[in-house]
């Protein structure tokens, strides 16, 4: 099939290169030239495994193009994908659907009679049925769960399709660019077009209740000297329950996760219906930031006023050079504006962490951030952080403290080898030297 895919970013860069990889013919459109230009010549202007070398293969095999032009989109296509992002809106926790709009606009005004446009952007509950009133074009839904980091992975082996659809050719046409998908056992869901948006927004607002309800733990365990890892663990045994997602910490940021629960909140609220406790989802993701710059504090006696900070990761999460909303970058902005002098370290995101940080330190290896560092701070977690040697990694620090803000170091083993071990959400190592 011949399918357009409007929107460029990591959601439509991936479905595009996936699509073709599926066996359709595809092109990419964008508004920015400059992203056109870029992955016309098979360049991904940002990290995601496997997904440079799909579009590599796909540009030059010829069945995958870019263009900025709607017109050319809409002669082209069978089925439009609409991949265009919803930021937060400036005044309020809304999302901007400018780009979805402005997307649906065009394309109404050059598809060819016959031709499916399909919303992938996450949008507020009412935004297919108002755009299917507006437009003289046949529209459907069919929200994305992607993650960064998996999105290829979850692109071509997703746990499940979604499809909104108000009418059998509708489906019949969906049904059939995700043939291959469908063959292999994938389960498909349709629904109603309320019902297929909500899909997207509940099940991220279920993620990040899940994420702030351990964290809420951690801070029950800070209080009554419990530890929230061992807690995690017994309680994901119960199936009901299950392991994923229970992993306390800096909380969750990225480009998902907290704008969508700020959306949904208020969107349900325009409805009349209340979802107080994702504002209270919000504040409890926010305090934990503020516990990993108390627990910096108290490492450093009274204030980090002077002391030389070690920040290893960037990113919002590992795998990923994305750095929208970083818990990681929020603490290390925060101890400067105390007075910290803050080196950070990550090893995908350091170009993104410069253009929106410039006044913090950068190293070029773990290894040089934590020379002389006063303090050492794990806020992303990626693999590699969790190889490094303690031992070694003492003899380079000023001062052996450190705060595990991810809760995957081996507390034992950095206790073992002199350091003070704080982690939110779990006492002390007992053998720590105070
Ligand atoms: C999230 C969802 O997982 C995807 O299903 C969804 O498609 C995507 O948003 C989207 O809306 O486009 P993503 O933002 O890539 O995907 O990241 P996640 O893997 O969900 O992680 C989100 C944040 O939660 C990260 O900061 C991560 O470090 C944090 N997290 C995750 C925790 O703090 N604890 C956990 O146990 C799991």
């Amino acid at each position: 099939m011949r399918l357009t895919v409007i929107g460029t970013g990591y959601l439509g860069a991936t479905h595009a290169a996936c699509m073709a990889e599926l066996g359709h013919e595809v092109l990419g459109v964008d508004v920015d030239p400059d992203k056109v230009a870029a992955l016309s010549a098979g360049r991904v202007p940002f990290h995601e495994p496997g997904l440079p070398e799909l579009i590599a293969k796909h540009t030059a095999s010829g069945r995958l193009r870019f263009t900025t032009s709607y017109a050319e989109a809409g002669a082209f296509g069978d089925v439009h994908f609409v991949c265009v992002g919803t930021p937060q809106s400036a005044d309020s926790g809304a999302a901007d659907l400018a780009h979805v709009d402005a997307a649906f606009a065009a394309l109404a005004a050059h598809a060819v009679p016959g031709a499916l446009v399909v919303g992938k952007s996450t949008v507020p509950v009412g935004t297919a049925g108002r755009l299917a009133r507006t437009h003289d074009v046949e529209i459907a839904w069919n929200p994305e769960f992607l993650r960064e980091g998996f999105a290829v992975e979850d692109t071509l082996r997703p746990d499940r399709l979604v499809f909104g659809v108000a009418t059998d050719r509708a489906e019949t046409l969906l049904r059939a660019v995700y043939a291959p998908v469908l063959a292999a056992g994938t389960p498909l869901v349709t629904a109603d077009f309320p019902t297929a948006e909500l899909v997207k927004t509940a099940a991220n607002a279920f993620l990040a209740t899940k994420i702030s309800f351990i964290n809420a733990m951690a801070e029950v365990c800070e209080a009554a000297g419990g530890d929230v890892r061992t807690l995690a663990e017994a309680l994901g045994h119960d199936d009901r329950i299950g392991p994923k997602f229970l992993r306390a910490g800096i909380g969750f940021g990225g480009g998902c996760l907290p704008k969508d629960i700020r959306a949904f909140a208020h969107r349900a609220e325009e409805l009349g219906v209340s979802l107080a406790f994702l504002r209270e989802v919000d504040a409890i993701n926010m305090r934990r930031r503020d516990r990993v710059v108390e627990l910096a504090r108290e490492l450093c006696g009274h204030d980090v006023l002077g002391a030389r900070v070690a920040v290893l990761g960037a990113a919002f999460k590992p795998g990923s050079d994305d750095i929208r909303d970083s818990p990681a970058l929020g603490v290390a902005a925060r101890l400067r504006l105390e007075g910290a002098d803050v080196t950070v370290y990550d090893p995908e995101a350091m170009d993104n962490a410069r253009k929106a940080f410039p006044l913090l330190g950068y190293a070029l290896t773990a290894e040089d951030a934590l020379r002389g560092a006063d303090l050492v701070l794990h806020l992303t977690e990626w693999p590699q952080f969790r190889e490094i040697d303690p031992v070694r990694a003492a003899r380079l620090a000023a001062r052996p403290r450190i705060v595990d803000g991810r809760g995957t170091l081996d507390a034992d083993r950095w206790a073992a080898a002199g350091w003070r071990f704080r982690a939110p959400g779990r006492p002390a190592p007992a053998d720590e030297e105070q």
